[in-house]
């Protein structure tokens, strides 16, 4: 199943996509800069300059400074940013929409006042049609080779960060993850798909963002107010992103698609837990960030849903990667008020339990029960479901195994709960011999 993207064909068009969007990213920002008086006169004062300050190809400037929207258009740019662009160099809408058209400016304005342009002769040439759907052979598939779950204690990458590892506090944490480690060693995956929360790092109270998908080609580490984490910067995929962002768009969830954000402990601590101290990621990295800082938060049953579109969005893109999911955060905890340091480890473990036996029916659990059982911040783990979701047993596509599974408490304020669960796809049919 490939993604459709059959509104290219419509002539005379360039629908304005993700891959669009990420290949006219900062001509767009750049078109975004022209909204304050200041940098326009410093535009019109000298166009070259200005542009030559922005990190845009050699193609991009030269469609500004030739004045041709078309060329604009085929190098990302978007006609509601351009449309900046235009009213800066004075031009009204309607000449910029003309001026695209092949047509004078009068030409155009005449057409328009009779009525328009026919959508007859301007629809998609069936021919055209025909041959886009031909069928092609893709050279491979990605799959989803492994879920991981993890709690992403801030105090947990501080003890790494400080060398505190052998620590007799710290020392049974990290043993829980030497399994781990080694495993990742034998099955490097070509990317991770991380499922964390923000911290109000990159999203405070002015923008409360359910689902974050980021599209971006890195990610820099968040100084959270101790400084950033000496660890390395996050590599992106974002042409597995745009996919994913396609994918799971058109099966209705709605996402926000950040191109920049920086990453805090909720990612990057389940990085150093899995990959330990290295000088670089093995792999590159897709964060996904989920509300669960101001209610409303998603529910398990949604998130649960946007796991399993999430494995077919993954299995549909035509490369052969090896991707693993992640759900970070919980287990038990509560950061918060009198009932601060809260820990069910009877809970817990029933919710280990129920993710590798049970998981659709611990998807049904509502958030009170989290609050309740878990504390208030045990709420994270409903990130765990849609990590699980993207297991091919859920949708009968094929079998899990159990690899490890590890609890202790505690790491500063939470019960730290880990498991790693490989996908088994059921085995393809033999072909038949004739
Ligand atoms: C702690 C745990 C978290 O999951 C978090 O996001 C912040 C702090 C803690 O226990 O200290
Ligand atoms: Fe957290």
């Amino acid at each position: 199943m490939t993604l459709d993207k059959t509104y290219r064909l419509v002539p005379g068009t360039t629908v304005f996509d993700s891959e669009q969007s990420a290949k006219g990213y900062h001509l767009n920002q750049f078109c975004m800069s022209l909204m304050t008086a200041e940098n326009r006169a410093a535009y019109l004062a000298d166009e070259r300059a200005y542009l030559d300050a922005w990190p845009l190809r050699e193609e991009q400037k030269r469609a500004l400074l030739d004045r041709d929207l078309n060329a604009a258009m085929r190098e990302g740019g978007n006609i509601y940013f351009l449309a900046k662009w235009g009213a800066t160099l004075g031009f009204s809408f309607q000449q910029m929409a003309g001026s695209m058209t092949g047509m004078t400016e009068e030409e155009y304005r005449a057409m328009m006042a009779g009525g328009g342009r026919p959508v007859e002769g301007n629809r998609i040439d069936h021919a055209v049609l025909e041959a886009a759907h031909a069928p092609k052979t893709p050279a491979g598939h990605a799959a989803v080779t492994a879920a991981v779950f993890t709690s992403h204690v801030p105090a947990i990458g501080a003890a790494m960060d400080h060398d505190k590892t052998h620590e007799p506090y710290w020392r049974p944490v990290f043993e829980g993850y030497e399994y781990s480690r080694a495993w990742e060693r034998e099955n490097v995956p070509d990317v991770v798909f991380l499922v964390y929360n923000d911290h109000a790092s990159a999203f405070d109270q002015s923008l409360v963002p359910t689902f974050v998908l980021g599209t971006g080609a890195s990610y820099p580490v968040a100084d959270e107010g101790y400084g950033p984490r000496p660890v390395p910067a996050v590599e992106g995929d974002p042409d597995l992103a745009a996919h994913i962002a396609h994918s799971l768009i058109r099966d209705d969830f709605d996402l926000t698609l950040a191109h920049e954000m920086p990453v805090d402990h909720g990612l990057t601590v389940p990085l150093s837990l899995m990959f330990g101290d290295v000088g670089a990621w093995p792999c590159k990295v897709i964060p996904f960030h989920v509300n669960v800082v101001q209610y409303p938060v998603p529910s398990g049953a949604r998130c649960f849903r946007l796991g399993r579109a999430l494995r077919r969005a993954i299995e549909s893109y035509d490369r052969p990667l090896k991707v693993q999911v992640w759900g970070t955060g919980g287990m038990s905890h509560q950061l918060q008020g009198p009932r601060a340091g809260l820990i069910n480890r009877e809970w817990d473990n029933a919710f280990l339990d129920r993710l590798v036996e049970d998981p659709a029916g611990l998807a049904g659990v509502p958030h009170l029960e989290y609050v309740e059982e878990a504390g208030s911040e045990g709420i994270e783990l409903v990130m765990w479901l849609i990590a699980r979701g993207a297991l091919g047993d859920v949708d009968g596509a094929g079998e899990i195994e159990v690899k490890h599974r590890f609890y202790h408490v505690p790491a500063s304020n939470t019960a730290v709960g880990h498991l790693i669960l490989e996908n088994r796809p059921r085995a393809e049919e033999p072909a038949v011999k004739e």
